[in-house]
């Protein structure tokens, strides 16, 4: 049986306000909580049993999860008192597995939409023989990310973690943030007090002579961590540009969710999916946006490229491009804000008030 642990801990700071009552992984992307795709992908290939390393808001994943057989999948939650950094997460939540020690573990990030062959890093892991084994993808900018170089044998060189100075960006590859790893290698890692693995773990198995093997992939990948990407993964998702057995609904440009009400004349597309509850007026345009459950757009509104919170309320002929609205705020008529500005939850802006806010 295929184990896998999901690293669900994070703080999801950059995307405040929508992560201040809900975590990032629980964030709806295409109808479902994020990391219903992952384990729905997870499970597509094999795995069974998942343990969530939860910490921030760690109690809303498991009434929404449960036991898993709902999803096809035995799910275990461990949960950080202090919060204990990637690998911390990955030692404690390994007490948990039932896999040997010299068996394959798999280790994804949560916030991560990728079409990765699962099994085939895997198979790739067996076959190298690899005590860590990363998918690696690469990036036009690698700088927000663990840099790997490796050799023509897809030997890893290096892992330097968000580099700093110019002469550190010696590739273009980058963690991809899913692993296997050899079992008895998680044993390794300290417990009791907080690791990172980007730094601390794989930098020190490469100097103690460890074999991390990269397998460089070129299928879809994202990483939700920012507004902007995050509404992107949810449109790719609704439009099927990238599969999950998990989006409730066939691909198409909109996904309406059952409860939506969108008036006829309202403009659906780009992979706007509208929440339960949710209200778009007539002569509303809404495009390339998640619109969660109960809020309300009303008549002439254009948005795009923007996530709408719980139960907001963006007035008439309101104009959004790439903005947050957190839950239950609400921007009057004849606004129009873009590039990044977030609403705080709870918020009013009143009629006419922003013009082409950047924040
Ligand atoms: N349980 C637990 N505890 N989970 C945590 C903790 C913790 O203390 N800290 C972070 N996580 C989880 C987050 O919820 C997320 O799913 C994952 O670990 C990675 O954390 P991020 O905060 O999203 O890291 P990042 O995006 O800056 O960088 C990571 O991902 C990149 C790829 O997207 C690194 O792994 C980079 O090397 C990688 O390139
Ligand atoms: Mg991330």
């Amino acid at each position: 049986m295929t184990e896998a642990v999901l690293l669900v801990g994070g703080k999801g700071t950059r995307l405040r306000p929508l992560t201040l009552n809900t975590p990032k992984p629980m964030v709806p992307a295409a109808g479902v909580p994020f990391i219903a795709h992952q384990l729905a992908r997870a499970r597509a290939a094999g795995v069974r049993h998942v343990v969530l390393a939860t910490s921030y808001l760690a109690e809303v994943f498991e009434p929404y999860f449960g036991d898993g057989s709902a999803h096809g999948l035995r799910l275990t939650y461990v949960t950080e008192k202090e919060p204990l950094g990637t690998g911390g997460a990955i030692r404690s939540a390994a007490d948990a597995l039932t896999t040997g020690p010299g068996g394959p573990v798999l280790v994804f990030n949560g916030d991560i939409l990728t079409g990765l062959d699962i099994r085939g890093l895997l198979r790739r892991h067996e076959r190298a023989q690899a005590d860590v084994t990363l998918h690696l993808t690469r990036v036009a900018d690698p700088r927000a990310f663990g840099l790997v170089p490796t050799d023509a044998d897809g030997r890893v060189l290096a892992f330097t973690e968000k580099p700093r100075r110019p002469e550190e960006i010696v590739t273009d590859q980058i963690n991809a943030g899913a692993y296997v790893f050899r079992r008895d290698v998680i044993d390794t890692i300290p417990t009791g007090r907080p690791v990172s693995v980007e730094r601390e773990t794989f930098p020190g198995l490469l100097s103690s002579g460890a074999l991390l093997h990269g397998v460089v992939d070129a299928s879809y990948w994202l990483d939700l961590g920012r507004p902007a990407s995050f509404v992107q993964a949810s449109a790719d998702l609704v439009r099927g540009v990238v599969r999950s057995p998990a989006v409730p609904g066939e691909p198409g440009e909109h996904l309406l969710l059952p409860g939506a009400r969108v008036e006829p004349g309202a403009v659906l597309t780009g992979g706007t999916v509208v929440g339960a509850g949710a209200y778009v007026a007539a002569g509303a345009e809404v495009d390339g946006s998640v619109v969660l459950d109960g809020a309300r757009i009303e008549a002439g509104a254009r948005i795009r490229a923007s996530m709408i919170g719980q139960g907001a309320r963006v007035g008439p002929r309101t104009a959004l491009d790439g903005v947050v609205i957190g839950d239950h705020a609400e921007v009057g008529a004849d606004n129009e804000l873009c590039d990044g500005a977030r609403i705080w939850c709870g918020t009013a802006i009143p009629d006419a008030a922003i013009r082409f806010s950047a924040a």
